[in-house]
């Protein structure tokens, strides 16, 4: 998706009337297009646990201590440090490998390879520091996990797991996350607009394939 902007000054205003509800709306599509889990193999649900984990144990904070270096408002570096103080503070990373554990879900080689080029991409366009987009490809990805919550809890009960401290939490917190990022992307519009020529999309973008992989994983999702 490339979206332009208009000029700088009324960048911020967009976000309410336009850049969230194109979020919500991409965010809704990916949930709409997951599989249904009742007929997902055994296989299948794992791999979309461990694919889920390669990526989020150890890139989440990374990726948002991106955008906490990117951005260039006053006001937004506390909403990032807020939500950098919580993911360290209650160790959202030890929650999460918990969680794949007890799904018997922890990622192979292989979960770590099908998601390679993927988590690349994101890697590579967080660490161009662009303020703006890294911001909105965070509020993106809040709101992503917040929907997805109740999907992956499902997977782990079929699993047979009883762990669900991970996807309890972020189901809750990350609604305020969420919040609280569109409303630093609109601050930080306003301090350090993006040339209107820019495509402010680019990081969701890689992310949204990204996220593809990690639930349709490389054609085998429905595979016995
Ligand atoms: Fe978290």
């Amino acid at each position: 998706m490339t979206t332009s902007l208009v000029n700088p000054p009324v960048q911020q205003d967009l976000v309410g009337a336009s850049v969230k509800p194109q979020i919500d709306s991409i965010v809704e599509e990916l949930i709409s297009c997951l599989p249904i889990a009742d007929h997902l193999s055994a296989s299948a649900r794992r791999g979309i646990i461990g694919r889920y984990t390669a990526v989020l144990e150890g890139n989440f904070i990374y990726w948002m201590t991106a955008a906490y270096l990117s951005a260039k408002s006053a006001e937004v570096r506390p909403i990032l440090l807020d939500n950098l103080r919580e993911e360290i503070g209650d160790s959202h990373p030890a929650m999460l490998r918990k969680f794949a554990i007890a799904a018997h879900a922890f990622p192979t080689d292989l979960d770590a390879l099908a998601v390679h080029c993927g988590l690349t991409n994101v890697r590579l366009f967080l660490g161009r520091l662009s303020g703006v987009q890294n911001i909105l490809t965070m509020a993106f990805f809040e709101g992503f996990i917040q929907q997805f919550m109740a999907y992956l809890s499902d997977l782990a009960k079929a699993q047979g797991s009883s762990e669900f401290v991970y996807t309890d939490v972020h189901g809750v917190c990350d609604v305020a996350h969420s919040q609280e990022l569109f409303r630093a992307l609109s601050v930080e519009m306003a301090v350090d607009p993006i040339d209107p020529s820019t495509d402010l999309f680019e990081g969701v973008d890689l992310l949204r394939t990204l996220i593809q992989t990690i639930i349709h994983g490389q054609g085998e999702t429905l595979a016995a």
